[in-house]
């Protein structure tokens, strides 16, 4: 019996629920109330009082264990027994990666959040708990849920729009299972395709990720708890996760702070303007100085210089790692609380992390002023979210989990983040008439079109979920199914087919485990189910399953046309829509195509030149978007003619910021030294014999020994005064080099 109606009851109810709760300690056992009294309330249970006001009165009733546990977030299965919550006071449940409930459906899960929200109001003060959870491409740890494509196929829409339609879509299903906070967008810019995150990212440079972070609002609506569904968002991982050496997971990002600036900050700039509600810091180090007890980029840099008003959480145990040994100490987080996190994902042992910081309080080593702020900025959103009128989930939405009106966004989401590479002949579209053979792992297999972060943290293959994969979308696209035929290696093949597609690419994998530090390249099944359809003759159609780009250089020219897929996610229709043309590509590349796995990390404007550049993408013969059309010239008064910048209103300065035996790294700072906007520059110098061997932030050309860099697609444009920077690493010695600056 619950002692609330599951959907939510006005604060009065809440009240009496506490009252009684306090009393008899259990949410079992208490009456249903006959009907909510007309109770004076406390004014922090007022909700006609202001969010300060409401947090003061709250904290100012609360004893410093209460507090400590709005600090503390813990794994749903970590939490034995469940009286625990209220007990240690503690303010937040998430579900990792593989945290599930059974039955795996939406019912279950809204069936569990409103328990253990019952049970964490059972306190004096009858705090509500936050629940979060990874719903990276939709309501992925749900079996049921629409999956969307994963966030480097949203950057290959250039969809703003689309992804804040998105976000709406993943909140109401949230909200239909109860779950109030997402994990989500994670804002990394990713730098090298190695990373196993890769996918995670919106693409490659901060202008792409910062346009989409429009899946906050989706997320939260344009005011936190203001509209229904509304869902916590969190910007991750703070800051530079998608930017270390290598492509290391959790690894080093090796970058001055005017690189770390430029490229990973600003889309984190955006989310706070966005209103986002959370932040989750990075498990990487910043020139070897963990993010998570960095005090100057999360206090200084992310709540004093952008103004972020809402909560930092660590990530999954991330404080254990500050000290290089297993397991967490107070000094560690004494170190993390001190830098700035407000909530400790613990997960586990909250029994010991709760004694450890209380140790640390009590001591006075983590001042009561710090800890008094973290509550505040956590209960302020508890608040706004509405948490304290509306603490039980909302069944009307749990309706909407798969819903159909939430797969076809996802399968518009699919066609439009296809990214055609090549189509030799137009082969593509295909004729529905056509006779075809269909190959590969990934033709018939939603678990691998989805991708990690699906019913699980690292995914698997197979019927994992409900959905079309993007064989079935073929099948239905066709005029007569019996003229497709499917072998997943290829066997069967004769020249009788007009066209062989192969659907190959990429197993699910999450994180570290997807990092890829040697070859990039298709597997042994992938490339042998391409020379049996090689070896037919047949013309092939490539369809890419994958996180990234991979090293497909050498089998390109057997292919006809290569189709970059992604992760679609459940709705593999989208895909063939797109092969058969209801839907023309259009599609762009979120990141540089590599031309071999040695050029990685390979940027736009570093100088490289991939097989496929950032922005890349072809359509079908005849449906090019119409050019602008030409607006009828209108009269204008003849402008005041701005004087254009000349070469002297442009001012570069060289800094050598390491060097080494027989090298050196040095970052040149552009400025707008006039008094008109720059739309672009470039900065040339002699090398002096140098030999330059990467460069990030410019495009670079060199010319009879010296040097000319142009400025990248992000930081062209300069209002007067106005600085950006570009770094680059070089063989030889650094000097003093005369650098000129030409601005346009
Ligand atoms: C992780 C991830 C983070 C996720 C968290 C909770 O290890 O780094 O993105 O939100 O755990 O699952």
């Amino acid at each position: 019996m619950s002692l609330l109606p599951a959907r939510r009851r006005p604060a009065t109810a809440l009240l009496l629920c506490t009252v009684v709760l306090a009393l008899t300690g259990s949410a079992a056992t208490a009456p249903e109330p006959a009907a909510a009294p007309s109770a004076a309330v406390l004014p922090y249970q007022d909700a006609s009082l202001p969010v300060p006001d409401r947090v003061d009165d709250l904290l100012s009733r609360m004893t410093l264990d209460d507090k400590l546990g709005q600090m503390t977030q813990i794994e749903k299965d970590a939490l034995v027994p469940q009286s625990d919550l209220a007990t240690y006071r503690i303010g937040s449940v998430l579900s990792g990666g593989d945290s599930t409930v059974s039955p795996n459906n939406a019912r279950t899960w809204a069936d569990t959040y409103d328990s253990l929200q019952r049970t964490a109001l059972a306190t004096p003060l009858g705090i509500p708990m936050i629940y979060g959870i990874d719903a990276v491409h939709g309501h992925n740890a749900v079996r049921g849920a629409t999956l969307f494509p994963h966030n480097i196929g949203l950057g290959a829409t250039r969809d703003p729009a689309l992804v804040q339609r998105i976000g709406r879509a993943v909140a109401e299903e949230m909200s239909g299972t109860g779950i109030d906070w997402d994990f989500a967008p994670c804002l990394c810019v990713a730098r090298n395709d190695r990373w196993g995150r890769t996918y995670e990212s919106f693409g490659e440079t901060p202008g792409l990720a910062s346009d989409m972070a429009t899946f906050v609002t989706g997320l939260q609506g344009e005011t936190l708890g203001a509209g229904p569904a509304s869902v916590l968002a969190t910007a991750k991982h703070y800051l530079g996760d998608g930017g270390t050496t290598g492509g290391v997971d959790q690894g080093d990002t090796e970058l001055s702070e005017a690189e770390l600036r430029a490229v990973h900050l600003p889309p984190f700039r955006e989310a706070v303007r966005r209103g986002v509600g959370a932040v989750m810091l990075s498990y990487s180090s910043w020139n070897g100085v963990k993010s998570h007890a960095h005090e100057y980029l999360v206090t200084d840099v992310l709540k004093g210089e952008l103004g972020f008003g809402g909560f930092v959480v660590s990530d999954w145990a991330a404080v254990d790692q500050l000290d290089g040994q297993s397991g967490f100490t107070g000094a560690e987080i004494r170190t993390a609380v001190a830098a700035g996190v407000d909530m400790v994902m613990v997960p586990h042992d909250y029994k010991k992390f709760l004694s450890l910081l209380r140790g640390e309080v009590t001591a006075g080593r983590i001042p009561q002023s710090r800890i008094d702020d973290a509550n505040r900025r956590i209960l302020t959103k508890k608040f706004e979210l509405g948490l304290f009128e509306r603490p039980f989930t909302d069944r009307s939405y749990t309706s909407t989990v798969g819903s159909a009106a939430h797969r076809a966004l996802a399968r518009d989401a699919v066609r439009a983040s296809q990214v055609l590479l090549k189509n030799d002949g137009g082969i593509l579209p295909l004729a529905k008439s056509a006779k075809v053979f269909v190959a590969g792992k990934s033709a018939d297999d939603i678990g691998n079109q989805s991708g990690g972060w699906t019913v699980g943290w690292q995914g698997r293959s197979g019927p994992v979920t409900d959905g079309t994969t993007i064989l079935q979308g073929i099948r239905a696209a066709v005029t007569d199914p019996s003229r497709v035929t499917y072998d997943r290696y290829g066997n069967g093949i004769d020249s009788n087919y007009s066209a062989a597609v192969a659907v190959v690419g990429e197993t699910p994998y999450a994180e570290g485990k997807g990092d890829r530090p040697g070859g990039m390249g298709l597997d042994q099944e992938d490339l042998q189910t391409l020379a049996r359809l090689k070896a037919s003759g047949v013309p092939v159609v490539t369809v890419l399953v994958s996180g990234r780009p991979l090293d497909i250089t050498a089998q390109l020219p057997d292919w006809k046309a290569l189709l970059a897929a992604w992760l679609p996610g459940t709705e593999g229709a989208g895909v063939s829509d797109v092969l058969f043309g209801d839907h023309a590509p259009t599609g762009r590349l979120p990141v540089s195509w590599m031309s071999s796995a040695s050029q990685q990390p390979v940027n736009e404007g570093d100088g490289k030149t991939p097989l496929f550049p950032y922005g890349h993408g072809l359509t079908y013969a005849g449906t090019e978007p119409d050019p602008t059309p030409t607006p009828t010239p209108t009269p204008t008064p003849t402008p005041t003619p701005t004087p254009s910048p000349t070469q002297d209103e442009c001012t570069a300065q060289f800094r050598t910021t390491s060097s080494w035996q027989g090298g050196y790294q040095a970052e040149i700072t552009v400025r707008n030294a006039g008094s008109a906007p720059l739309t672009g520059w470039s900065v040339d110098w002699d090398l002096a014999g140098a030999t330059i061997t990467s460069l990030w932030n410019g495009s670079l050309t060199t010319a009879q020994g010296r040097a000319v860099v142009g400025n990248a697609a992000f930081n062209g444009s300069l209002l007067p005064g106005a600085t950006t920077s570009f770094g680059f690493t070089a063989n030889g010695t650094a000097g003093t080099p005369a650098v000129h600056c030409t601005g346009s």
